[in-house]
């Protein structure tokens, strides 16, 4: 089934936030400090490290699915990677294009669909990297895997952290502290409307573009994507922290978000690793 009109509304809501994300990540603040790593990559660095070869990502290539405006993309690049990012949103490819020349780091920024980027890019990398908010916004997993083993080398690792399946059914209009079920945790065959018209990054941003489509899935069907694919998983793991505020209660810590009790209720992440044969 096409969901041309829902990835249209989508991708003009994702170009009407760069601006903003630009202010609410501080992008200036990572031009002009050589050493300043995003702390998304700060935290999976230590997750992937092991998988590496050489336990370091300094000399291997790396692509970047659904990079956004860059900063994690560039900081795999500060740690030494050859970097691809790829993003369906021009605007998106445009910054992270800039911030690349602005911090005189070498990173290719590429616009394409999760979809297309395998036969778009034509070439097979060391590591597929992504997450942070990606899953929620493509209508087919099964794709989705198959564009990642397309992309990888044979011997290549594969590395997802997102928001775990059943923290996106949960209702996010709730401020006290319930948990409660109100989205569907399996796939529909639909996406889900959204009308927030704001973003994560700045609850202050009114978007003029306000509707958003996304779709539920399970964690069985991320599994079973990747397996199907022909990808081995060589780690799993459930999170109690989420890099940005999922739900209106979380509070900041040095780690993340957190639930402000209780968090062995929730996983609000997790993460997964693979490796092609
Ligand atoms: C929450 S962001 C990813 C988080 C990112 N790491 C950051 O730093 O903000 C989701 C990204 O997915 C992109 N996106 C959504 N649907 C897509 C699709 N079908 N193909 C490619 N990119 C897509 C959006 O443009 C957006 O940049």
């Amino acid at each position: 089934m096409s969901f041309e009109p829902q990835i249209d509304a989508n991708r003009a809501n994702w170009d009407e936030r760069v601006d903003g994300h630009l202010l609410a990540y501080d992008v200036d603040g990572f031009v002009a400090d050589p050493t300043r790593l995003s702390s998304v990559v700060r935290a999976d660095l230590d997750t992937i490290r092991p998988h590496l070869p050489h336990s370091s990502p300094a000399g291997l290539s790396l692509v970047h699915l659904q990079c956004h405006v860059g900063l994690d993309t560039l900081s795999w690049a500060r740690l030494g990677a050859h970097v691809t990012g790829v993003d369906f949103s021009p605007k998106s490819v445009a910054a992270a294009t800039d911030i690349a020349r602005r911090a005189q780091l070498r990173g290719r920024f590429v616009e394409s669909s999760i979809d297309h980027a395998a036969e778009l890019l034509g070439e097979q990398f060391d590591v597929v990297y992504t997450g942070i908010g990606a899953l929620p916004w493509l209508p087919d997993l099964d794709r989705w895997a198959r564009t990642i083993v397309d992309l990888l080398r044979p011997g290549g690792i594969f590395f997802i952290r997102d928001s775990h399946p059943i923290l996106n059914a949960l209702d996010y209009d709730r401020t006290d502290d319930e948990l409660v079920l109100r989205h569907p945790y399996f796939a529909t065959g639909t996406p889900i409307r959204y009308d927030h018209g704001t973003t994560y990054a700045d609850p202050d941003i009114n978007l003029g573009h306000a509707t958003t489509y996304e779709w539920p899935h399970s964690l069985a069907e991320i599994l079973g994507s990747l397996l199907a694919a022909g990808l081995s998983v060589i780690a799993f793991d459930e999170h109690r922290t989420i890099p940005w505020p999922a739900l209106p209660h979380l509070v900041r810590t040095p780690r993340g978000f957190v639930l402000p009790s209780g968090d062995e209720r929730l996983p609000l992440t997790f993460s997964l690793t693979a490796r092609k044969h």
